[in-house]
């Protein structure tokens, strides 16, 4: 069944046993109240009809009595069946009948015990249904007559059943909203569950890209925040896995290259040096051997590169601050900065817990980030250098900021890929963050970059923080 019906069919069950309840309590209750009342409010009527009449009854004044009666009678029609007086001895002085008078009310009582004010009894017959109230009519201590008033019991029942029918269409009335209030609470449910069920269909298709919105405050708001962010997380670790499995394609490919180049590069380039140094200074045979030597050092470097890809770091870790390891590298390179004007602002944390790691590697990656930066700065633009400590105290931050030329957002998710480059030939290989991403996954940590075209880059790799207790 349907979520929406189910709520519903809820609704309308809880709203008939709310009314059935409602009714049934409210007639018994009605039934006792109104007879709560008759009994105070008729006996009160009884009561100041026999202070009015007391000495016509004395006098026996019939027709003065009759009138009176009647006049009283047409007053309370729907309720009063009859209105009888009997004298001091039981004989009756006047009724309100026209027609014929029924006989079993000439055996009502009319004697009251001591300190008894009146008498209610139900008459129940073929020729009558009423509540007969009995009361004296006294002239001081004196009972000199009595009163007996019918009050018809279909008058009460009418009433019950009257209550009842405004009370059942009341309930219709509030069905009728409650199933709209249903309608509209079931559609603030099933809507973003739907929303929900499509989401989660798509991520099972792969679109690992999709999010839902709902904003709501509630549970349901929760449940969209929890897949969304679990939709991230998710997209998150398949790129890490995309990354790691090109990384790992590419190093098993490179290190058997780096290893067959390696040394023949290296035999080349010690040759073409003696080549050099033997031919004249200023003559073409020099600048040839010179032009030589430099494409086989970048022709090197890119098989060095090449190696660190698929390398696990067989270097030592050792403990090392993660300020030593930028300001080391910076002095590399700092010349570099000067020459493009550009300006560093180091922010610096003091007194940062350790890592562990292998400070060559670890140069390297600054080195590559610095390169990115610097090739990217314009002149006279500004590099932060920050670090610091995650909330949690778990890692440590070295944070690159440039005010570059920024990434466009569709190359964000290559340019850890070997040989991605935008740089042009000859001058980038695109390996420089590819080999910086293998390194820093080698230290447990991560890398993370965000960037705007044209307004600048940052870059944030993060490494685990060593704990020298635990000795992790
Ligand atoms: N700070 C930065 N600002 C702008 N673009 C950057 C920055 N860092 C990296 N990039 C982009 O990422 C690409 C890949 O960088 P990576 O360091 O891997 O290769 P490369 O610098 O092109 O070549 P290599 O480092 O191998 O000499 C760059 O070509 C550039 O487009
Ligand atoms: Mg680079």
């Amino acid at each position: 069944m349907k979520l929406i019906f189910k709520i519903i069919f809820g609704f309308i069950l809880i709203i008939l046993l709310l009314a059935l309840a409602n009714i049934y309590s409210t007639s018994y209750v009605l039934k006792d109240l109104l007879e709560e009342r008759l009994k105070t409010g008729e006996v009160v009527f009884a009561k100041s009809l026999s202070n009015r009449l007391y000495r016509k009854v004395i006098e026996a004044k019939t027709f003065y009595i009759t009138d009176v009666l009647f006049d009283e009678k047409t007053l309370r029609e729907s309720k009063v069946e009859y209105i009888l007086i009997f004298d001091e001895k039981g004989y009756l002085l006047s009724h309100t009948y026209l027609s014929l008078f029924p006989k079993q009310l000439l055996k009502l009582k009319h004697n009251f015990k001591d300190g008894e004010k009146y008498r209610l009894e139900k008459i129940q017959s073929d020729e009558l249904s009423v509540y007969n109230i009995a009361v004296p009519i006294m002239e001081g201590i004196r009972q000199v007559g009595t009163i007996h008033l019918g009050i018809k019991s279909d008058y009460i029942q009418n009433l019950i059943t009257t209550t009842k029918t405004t009370l059942t269409l009341i309930t219709l009335i509030v069905s009728f909203f409650a199933i709209l209030i249903a309608l509209f609470l079931s559609k603030t449910i099933t809507n973003p569950t739907l929303k929900l069920k499509i989401l989660a269909e798509q991520i099972s298709m792969g679109k690992l890209d999709k999010h839902i919105e709902i904003k709501s405050r509630d549970e349901i708001g929760d449940l969209a925040r929890t897949f969304n962010l679990m939709t991230r997380k998710l997209k998150i670790s398949q790129d890490q896995l995309i990354q790691s499995e090109k990384l790992s394609a590419m190093g098993q490919l490179s290190a058997g290259l780096a290893h067959e180049l390696n040394s023949p590069l290296t035999g080349l380039i010690s040759l073409i040096r003696k080549y050099r140094d033997k031919a004249e200074k200023d003559s073409e045979e020099h600048s040839h051997m010179k032009l030589m030597s430099r494409a086989c050092e970048h022709m090197a470097k890119i098989v060095k590169d090449f190696g660190s890809l698929s390398r696990k770091s067989k270097g030592q870790f050792i403990e090392l601050n993660i300020n030593d390891i930028i300001e080391s590298t910076l002095s590399f390179i700092a010349s570099q900065f000067k020459l493009k004007a550009i300006k560093i602002h180091k922010e610096y944390a003091d007194e940062l817990p350790e890592i562990r790691g292998n400070k060559t590697e670890l140069q390297q990656v600054v080195l590559n980030i610095l390169t990115n930066a610097k090739d990217s700065i314009h002149e006279g633009g500004d590099l932060h250098i920050k670090t610091n400590i995650s909330e949690d105290k778990n890692n440590l931050i070295m944070q690159f900021i440039d005010n570059g030329y920024g990434i466009k957002t569709k190359y964000l998710s290559k340019i850890f890929d070997p040989f991605f480059t935008t740089k042009p030939h000859g001058e980038g290989v695109g390996l420089g963050l590819s080999v910086a991403y293998g390194i820093i996954k080698n230290h447990g940590g991560d890398i993370k970059v965000s960037s705007e075209f044209s307004k600048g880059t940052s870059f944030s790799v993060f490494l685990p923080a060593y704990n020298h207790q635990e000795g992790e």
